[in-house]
């Protein structure tokens, strides 16, 4: 009975990993042992080759994350760097790539990222889709098997050295770096992936949507010079323009004129 009680439990958990998917290895970049608010473990920065661990978001908010402190440390470096995942058990994986920008506000602080030799997102801008201090997450569909990841259905060229999988951050306009990585046993409809592009693509429509009004402002303002413009440069209305000081000139020239004229005046 109770053999069969666990046997039942095992196969429920097995069914609820597979249809929801589930973590297999996460490595804080940059930082220390981390339990997120998921109970998900996260390793201390390990697996690097290259880079500097650095805090650049020590302290700071970070949006859209219950896990803030994964995003405010970081690998970073003015050149290459790799990480290693062991290779986990043949299946579909996402690789889960974390990042949160604090320095710049620039457009083109871009860098690349490859596994093996193959570059699978090229010239990402963190600060062109969630601005500063926020999370932002790529997520990286792969197959894996014994000896192959796919991406895309391609198979990807010295993706596994002794066992591992390369994960390549590559300069490009821009150092890279990178918060934490994930690798997930699942689908994309398993992980935040769709939360976050309707999250990305709402804050545009919403940006866009002030930009508009921002423009249908300007071009009233250039509708009233312009009819500002025609009246300048219709002749009469120059007149009409500074009509108290005509008035007060004119009145000046007519007092002159009278008081000139009037003795002379024969009625
Ligand atoms: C960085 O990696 C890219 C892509 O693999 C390569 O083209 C470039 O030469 C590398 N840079 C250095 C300094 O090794
Ligand atoms: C980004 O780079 C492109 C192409 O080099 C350039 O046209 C654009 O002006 C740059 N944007 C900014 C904000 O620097």
């Amino acid at each position: 009975m109770i053999n069969m009680d666990k046997k039942f439990l095992i196969i429920v958990s097995m069914t609820l990993i597979c249809s929801f998917g589930q973590p297999i290895y996460a490595v804080n970049c940059g930082g220390e042992e981390y339990i997120d608010s998921s109970g998900v473990f996260w390793n201390k920065d390990q697996g690097y080759k290259g880079g500097l661990s650095i805090h650049p978001g020590r302290n700071k908010i970070v949006k859209y994350t219950n896990d803030p402190a994964i995003y405010q440390t970081e690998r970073h470096s003015s050149d290459n760097f790799s990480y290693n995942i062991r290779l986990p058990t043949p299946g579909s994986y996402i690789l889960i790539l974390k990042f949160a920008e604090f320095w710049s506000s620039n457009a083109n602080k871009t860098f690349s990222i490859g596994i093996g030799q193959n570059i699978v997102i090229n010239s990402l801008e963190i600060y062109e889709n969630v601005k500063d201090s926020a999370a932002y997450d790529v997520f990286i569909p792969l197959i894996i098997t014994e000896d192959v990841v796919f991406w895309n259905n391609t198979p990807l060229a010295n993706a596994i050295e002794n066992e591992k999988i390369i994960v390549n951050f590559i300069k490009a306009k821009s150092n890279p770096k990178v918060s934490g990585i994930m690798l997930f046993k699942g689908k994309l409809e398993n992980t935040d992936y769709y939360e976050q592009e309707r999250r990305i693509k709402h804050h545009k429509k919403l940006f866009q949507h002030k930009l508009e009004i921002d423009e249908k402002f300007i071009q009233n303002q250039l509708e009233k010079e312009k009819i500002f413009d025609n009246w300048e440069t219709f002749d009469g209305v120059y007149v009409i323009k500074n009509y108290p000081v005509t008035l007060f000139l004119t009145s000046i020239l007519f007092y002159i004129l009278f008081q000139k004229l009037m003795p002379k005046a024969k009625w």
